[in-house]
């Protein structure tokens, strides 16, 4: 396994000291890796253009050999340097959305690494919307193969805590640039398709790329970790969010919901299990003088505040060893796609009608 002593070096998110930017990207450049912030989650870098250094990613995320990564650039011009045929739609995209959370899947240029596309015909471009990650490809002049900073299964990474608690001693630098602003990932088109097709939903919601474009397809998305079997896309396996404890995503209930899930959440504290429940500010109150760990994830009205806190509030009742985490679905629109898309993963698919018969131990 990759082993190094990991070096945090703290950097201003807005005006990056070119000091430790220069640094971290020699690291780069000697095929070594970097984590660093972007506006979605902290990605774990290397060099796109060697193979031997994005083989490093892979290893220390443990991350399957068939799930490819997505390369980051900086500059309009770049994207000829990762990409091949690029059609003029995806100039266009990009002219309106980079620097931002969309990735672009296109044609693979040869020069990029083979492994960072799994040996696919294709690669997924991105322009994060932050100065470290600008900087860092501007300095080192290189493209960067980045998928998030965790480890395989584990809630995507979006401090620099989150990172260490996955990959201290197996990355060479962490750029700390603090929080992520959006939370969760980007949204990953690909344009290689006969239709645009959304392969993730994800920090730009699909409601802007649909008003965009004449026609946009959602690739299916919930494939099980059963059977190795090729998946239909790449990178859609259930199992991808997944904390330790066992997620349970409530649907439905009505005025009943509430009361319905204190209820739940009562019956399995009184087994002697550790509940977390993550909630809304507006619906907190509902389970006042229970004996559960309360993880509040934002006001119903403020979902790229939800967006925000949501996979350090999964983390954060990790640490605290809970058995179980009880959610309630929010509404699926703007951000809340990518939300409900998370939240499903880190289910496994389990998900629970309030208004059916609930098992939780299904
Ligand atoms: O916001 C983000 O996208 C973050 C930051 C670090 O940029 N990165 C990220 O990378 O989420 P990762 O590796 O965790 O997710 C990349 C997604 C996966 O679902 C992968 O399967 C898909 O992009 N992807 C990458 N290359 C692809 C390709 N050539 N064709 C189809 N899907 C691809
Ligand atoms: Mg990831």
């Amino acid at each position: 396994m990759y082993s190094v002593q990991t070096q945090v070096l703290t950097v201003d998110p807005y005006h990056p000291e070119p000091a430790l930017i220069a640094r971290a990207a020699e690291v780069l450049r000697a095929g070594e890796l970097v984590s660093f912030p972007t506006e979605t989650v902290y990605g774990l870098g290397a060099n796109a253009l060697d193979p031997a250094a994005v083989d490093r990613i892979f290893e220390v995320k443990q991350r399957p050999s068939y799930d490819p990564v997505i390369v980051h650039i900086a500059s309009l011009a770049q994207l000829a340097e990762v990409a091949r045929d690029v059609p003029a739609l995806a100039y266009a995209l990009a002219e309106e959305f980079w620097p931002g959370p969309l990735t672009l899947v296109l044609k693979k240029h040869p020069a990029v690494a083979p492994n960072v596309s799994t040996g696919l015909d294709t690669v997924a471009v991105r322009m994060p919307n932050h100065r470290i990650p600008l900087a860092l490809v501007e300095t080192s002049g290189l493209p960067v193969a980045a998928p998030s900073a965790n480890l395989f299964t584990r809630p995507s990474p979006t401090s620099a805590r989150h990172v260490l608690e996955d990959l201290n001693g197996r990355v060479d630098i962490l750029l700390d640039g603090g929080a992520c602003p959006i939370g969760l990932e980007s949204t990953v088109l690909d344009l290689t398709a006969a239709t645009p097709t959304i392969l993730r939903p994800g920090g730009l919601a699909t409601e802007v790329l649909q008003a965009r474009l004449t026609a946009l397809e959602s690739a299916e998305r919930y494939v099980t970790m059963e059977g190795e079997q090729p998946l239909a896309a790449p990178g859609m396996l259930a199992k991808h969010y997944s904390p330790k404890a066992k997620l349970l995503l409530f649907t439905g209930g009505g005025a009943e919901a509430l009361p319905r899930l204190r209820e739940i959440a009562s019956a399995l504290a009184a087994r002697g299990l550790k509940v977390g429940l993550m909630t809304t500010l507006e619906d907190a109150p509902a389970f006042d003088n229970l004996p559960v760990e309360l993880a509040p994830l934002g006001s119903e009205h403020n979902l790229p505040e939800i967006a925000h806190n949501l996979f350090d509030r999964i983390r954060h009742l990790d640490s605290l060893k809970v058995d179980v985490i009880l959610v309630r679905a929010l509404p699926r629109t703007g951000l809340g796609l990518a939300i409900w898309d998370r939240l499903l993963r880190a289910a496994e698919l389990r998900v629970l009608d309030l208004d059916g018969e609930v098992d939780v131990d299904g």
